[in-house]
């Protein structure tokens, strides 16, 4: 088993709900944070937070979409703290849509999703977490660090309609784990270094606040726990994953029980 106890995490979407959450709670455990998000004003703000409990954070705010930006995050890591054990990129967005909408008076189709919100959604929610994961686990291995890469999926990886963007890049990130599992499998460093994910339902962040309210209220009579996850209880899932050495090359869900596939 792994502690949390000095132990370093790079954490991007830093600024945001379970990024900043999780952040918080390694804090309270003892570990150290770097943090970065395109929200500059926002990761200063949670920094703050969290250094006013006595937390050591750094920060680099930069877009994940940049392979420079990645790389200096990376950096900041091993220059500050000397080490990575957790890397987490939370950084994500949504563009939902339909691909084709046809009207449902005339039959034809009025609407479809853009090629712009559908290459915002790769950029950062699949390049992004390439750059991320790649630059930080060169680093892991190059100074022979312990610990675990979590990637974010989501119930939207099993394909919700409205989502093709999304839900593609978070069927991706159930099978990195496996693909990143294996590689380090190859090199004997599968036990050094582990990937899972996680992949939540409905927390409430603002990323789901966001969203069109008469469809969460729909989407939650479909989960049994009658309410979205706390990004604390996230955080917390992750805590767990990081210590418990065994974990590896799998997704793991928590959703409250939430009826799983689109329904059409
Ligand atoms: N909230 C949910 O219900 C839920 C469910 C399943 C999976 N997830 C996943 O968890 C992760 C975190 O989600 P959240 O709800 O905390 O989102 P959020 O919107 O609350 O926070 C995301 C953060 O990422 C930052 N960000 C966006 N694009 C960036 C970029 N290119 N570079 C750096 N930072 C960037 C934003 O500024 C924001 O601070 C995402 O990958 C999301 O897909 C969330």
């Amino acid at each position: 088993m792994l502690t949390i106890q000095d132990a370093v995490a790079v954490i991007t979407g830093g600024a945001g709900g379970i990024g900043a959450e999780l952040a918080k709670y390694w804090v309270q455990h003892g570990g150290k944070v770097v943090l970065s998000d395109v929200s500059e004003s926002g990761l200063q703000q949670v920094a703050g937070e969290l250094r006013a409990g006595g937390g050591q954070v750094a920060t680099l705010a930069g877009d994940t979409t940049s392979e420079a930006a990645c790389a200096r995050l990376a950096d900041l890591a091993i220059d500050t703290f000397g080490a990575i054990h957790l890397v987490a990129p939370a950084a994500g967005i949504i563009r939902d849509g339909l691909l084709v909408a046809p009207d449902r008076e005339t039959g034809k189709v009025t609407k479809k999703m853009s090629l712009e919100n559908f290459q915002a959604v790769i950029n950062i929610n699949l390049t992004g977490v390439f750059l991320t994961v790649r630059e930080c686990l060169e680093r892991m291995i190059n100074h022979n660090c312990r610990g675990l890469i979590c990637l974010f999926s989501s119930t939207g990886s099993l394909g919700t309609a409205g989502q093709i963007n999304y839900s593609s890049t978070k069927a991706a990130m159930n099978v990195m784990p496996k693909v990143i599992t294996a590689e380090l499998f190859r090199r004997g460093l599968a036990g050094q270094i582990r990937c899972v994910a996680i992949a939540p339902g409905y927390v409430g962040t603002p990323m789901v606040k966001g969203m069109n309210q008469k469809a969460l209220e729909k989407i939650l009579e479909q989960v049994p726990i009658g309410r979205l996850i706390e990004p604390a209880e996230v955080a917390s899932l992750i805590g767990e994953l990081y210590r418990n050495e065994a974990l590896a090359g799998d997704t793991f869900f928590i959703h409250g029980g939430l009826r799983l596939g689109s329904k059409g």
